[in-house]
Parts: structure tokens; sequence; C-alpha cells
């Protein structure tokens, strides 16, 4: 791989960075806002939840911008979002601003959810286009990561404006990086510009007859269906966006941000008494995030996408089966406490190199071309939608339904998650990326 494409991908993965980053930090900004201004429960949980109801509204029109004006300008787009958004919640005179603030964020994390994945799988050669897009899944849980380490260092002075703020930072390197960057020489060829969509495609691709074999298989898929929502009407278009949206929503519902946003409650209950313990537990949680995500880059375009789902899949649920069966029992103390523990550890070790990663890569690979951006634009809204459901009730679930319940259903649903995969998803490794959305469409006819 040329360094340039590497390069490439490092500034559209900034994009999942802020993901990572503004999804992360409401949990410890949220306490000292709360004590600013006195917010009410309802206020409270909704400076929470305004994030994810902007994601659904950035999500659901990024691929409409990324048809217009291109995939580089819509990210770059998403990184003005972001300044805008920070900015805005950082200065604050009061809780309604704030709001305001957070929902424009998540209109920019609803933007680069759909824009990053899909410009990286458009920009990387064939061979390496899993462990470039699993780059950006990387991002997001350094973003997270970051984020947890941000609220822990500023959280003896309260400084929330300060951990809001931060996230200018790397907008604006994104911002500042993308004026730089190439446009997908697919969206080229897409508006007809083959020249230059040429230019680019060898920028990318070192060998020249890969180029040419690039081109055919661009112009297949340019002929497989309309453009956008009209694209519905090819059948071949429909069994992909049945795929891309179960994807997107099993990523959700089988648990993952009850962990990720609600982990130190989870330890408490698990028998980590201290507040600070706790905090401490959900950044090794972080940590493992993160590093786990180097499995995927390392091995999924040499193993392949479908071999690491089963793997990761199979230890979420014995991990899910572990963390229910220690809560249905009537006292967490001792070995049954470091067995809950380490479940928690065990399951984000697996979605990281799994689920995490692997989803945001085929919901860029099942589409054909003209459809590609449509197609990952309600992907993705499917998966915030899941996203919101999951983490809005989730404490009230367990309330209702018990521990052991709540995460044995998560634990079923890796099961589901897994005969998804066998029947309906198509092995990508090392496919020219309009090859899969012929593939796709030779299995639906
Ligand atoms: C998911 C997020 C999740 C993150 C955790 C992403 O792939 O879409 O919802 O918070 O992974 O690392």
């Amino acid at each position: 791989m040329r360094p340039f494409v590497l390069l490439v991908a490092s500034v559209a993965a900034l994009g999942g960075l802020l993901f990572g980053y503004d999804t992360g930090v409401i949990s410890g900004a949220i306490l000292f806002i709360n004590k600013d201004f006195a917010l009410s429960t309802k206020l409270q949980e909704f400076t929470i939840s305004v994030v994810l109801i902007g994601c659904m509204g950035g999500a659901l029109v990024a691929g409409w911008f990324a048809d217009r004006i291109g995939r580089r300008w819509t990210l770059f787009v998403a990184g003005i979002i972001f300044i805008v958004g920070a900015i805005v919640s950082a200065f604050t005179p009061d809780e309604y601003v704030l709001l305001v603030g957070r929902f424009i964020v998540g209109i920019g994390i609803g933007f680069s959810s759909v824009v990053a994945p899909l410009y990286i799988s458009e920009v990387a050669p064939s061979n390496v286009r899993g462990a470039l897009v699993s780059l950006y899944q990387f991002a997001i849980t350094v973003g997270i990561l970051a984020a947890y380490l941000v609220d822990y260092a500023l959280a003896s002075g309260g400084q929330w404006r300060w951990m809001l703020g931060l996230a200018v930072v790397p907008s604006l390197v994104l911002v500042i990086g993308m004026i730089g960057m190439p446009e997908s020489p697919r969206y080229l060829f897409k508006i007809g510009q083959d020249e230059r969509a040429r230019d680019e495609l060898g920028r990318i691709v070192e060998d020249r007859a890969e180029v040419t074999q690039e081109e055919t298989s661009i112009r297949e898929s340019l002929k497989l269906a309309a453009a956008g929502p009209e694209a519905l009407r090819t059948p071949q278009v429909r069994v992909a966006l049945f795929i891309g949206i179960t994807l997107a929503v099993l990523q959700q519902v089988t648990g993952i941000n009850t962990v990720i946003y609600y982990g130190p409650q989870i330890f408490q209950m698990a028998g980590v008494s201290s507040n600070a313990a706790s905090i401490l537990a959900e950044t090794l949680v972080g940590t493992v995030n993160c590093l786990m995500t180097l499995v995927a880059i390392f091995f999924v375009d040499r193993i392949g996408r479908k071999p690491l789902l089963y793997a990761g899949l199979a230890g979420m649920f014995v991990a899910l089966s572990a963390l229910a069966y220690a809560f249905s029992q009537a006292h967490l103390s001792g070995s049954l406490s470091t067995i809950a523990l380490g479940s928690m550890m065990l399951y984000v070790g697996c979605f990281a190199f799994s689920l995490g990663p692997i989803v945001w890569l085929l919901i860029s690979e099942i589409f054909p071309l003209p459809a590609r951006s449509f197609g990952m634009s309600v992907s993705t809204l499917a998966n915030w939608v899941g996203n919101f459901v999951v983490s809005q009730f989730f404490l009230t679930e367990l309330h209702a339904l018990g521990t052991p319940l709540t995460f044995g259903i998560y634990a079923v649903l890796c099961i589901v998650t897994i005969a998804f995969i066998r029947t309906m998803v198509p092995e990508t490794k090392r496919e020219l990326l309009e090859d899969v959305s012929l593939k796709v469409s030779a299995e639906a006819t």
C-alpha cells in the first residue's frame, strides 16, 4: 500500500475519532453541567440523548450530500459542523443553548458515520480495504478512550466547557486535512469525470492492469441501479439494503453501548464499590476496546470478514451468558464479581475485532455504486435508531426484566446474528469493491 493511501484514510478516520469523542465525553461532563445548571432529571436525560437525535438527522441527509457535493466535501462539511457544535456547546450561556450545541454535534457525528467509512472504502485498494475501514473503527475507539481520559483529567476542576470544547482541535485538523485530500475516484466516475477518476485511481492502485480491471467493474456497477432512493426499484439493492439495515441494527441490539455508556453503573452492580474505581475500570474497557480493534486491522483482509465475525460473536455470547449467570446469583462477591468483570472485558474485546469494525466495512461494500451513499445513509440511520432504543431503555429494561434476563437477551441476539451472517452475508475479502455488489446481485437473482 502507498503511504499516500494511508494518509488519506487516516485523515478521514478523524471523523471516527470525533464520533467516539463526542459520544463518550458527555458521560463525565454531565455531572458538572448538572451542578452549574441544576438540570431536572428529564433535562439531564435529554442533554444526553439529543446527540443521538442529531446523529439520526445527520445520517439521513449525509448520503444525499455525498452524491451532490462529493465524498470529500461532505466530510469537510462534517468537520465544520463539529467545530460549530463544539463552540456553541463550550460557550453556552444556559442549558437550552447547550441542547442546540449538542444537537449540532450529533448532526456532525451522523454525517461522518456515513461518509467517513464510505470515502475510505472507495479510496482503498481492495487488498487493504478491510484494514483501512477498520482504522476508522480504531479511531472511534481512540476517541471514546480520549473522552474518558479528558473527563478524568478535568474532573477535579469540573471544567465541562473544556471537555466539550476540546473537540475543536481534531475537527480543525479534519477540515484542513480534507482540503488537501483527493476526491473518491468512484464518485468521479459516477458523475462522469472519467479522466480525473482514472488519475485518482492511478494514485491509489499501483498496477496498471488493476486500474483497468477496477474501471470495468465500476462501469458494470454503474449499470446496476438508479441513483438515490430510485435504486429501490432494483431487487438487488433491496437485498443489499435488507442486509445493511439488519447488520446495523444487530450491531446495536447485541448491547455494546450498554457497556460503553453505562459501564460505571454496571461495574458498581458487579461489586466495584467506589466511583473512582468504576471510572478506572471503564478506562480499562476503553483500552481493551481500542487494542482489540488492532486484531481486526491485522486479520480482516487475511482471514476474511466472516471468520472474524463468527469468532467475535461466539466470544460475546460466552461473555454475556457468564454475565447473566453471575448476576442471577443472590450475592455478587468474590469470584463471581471477578467473573462479571472479566466477562465485560471479554465481551468488549470480542466486539472490537468483529461487529464493531466489520459492520461499518460491510455496509460500505455491499451496495452498487449508484446506490451506495443512499444505502449507507439508510443503514446508518438504522444503526442510530438501534443505538437510541437500546441506550434509552437499558435502565428501564434492567428494572423491568432484571439484569440476568437483559444480558441473556443480548446473548441470544448474538446467536441470531451468527445465523444471519451465515445465510445472508457474502465474504468480501480482497474482492474489488464493485465486484462485491455484483456478487450480492448474483445471489439475489
Ligand atoms: C458502534 C458504536 C459503539 C462503538 C464502540 C461502533 O462501531 O457503532 O455504537 O459505541 O463502536 O467502540
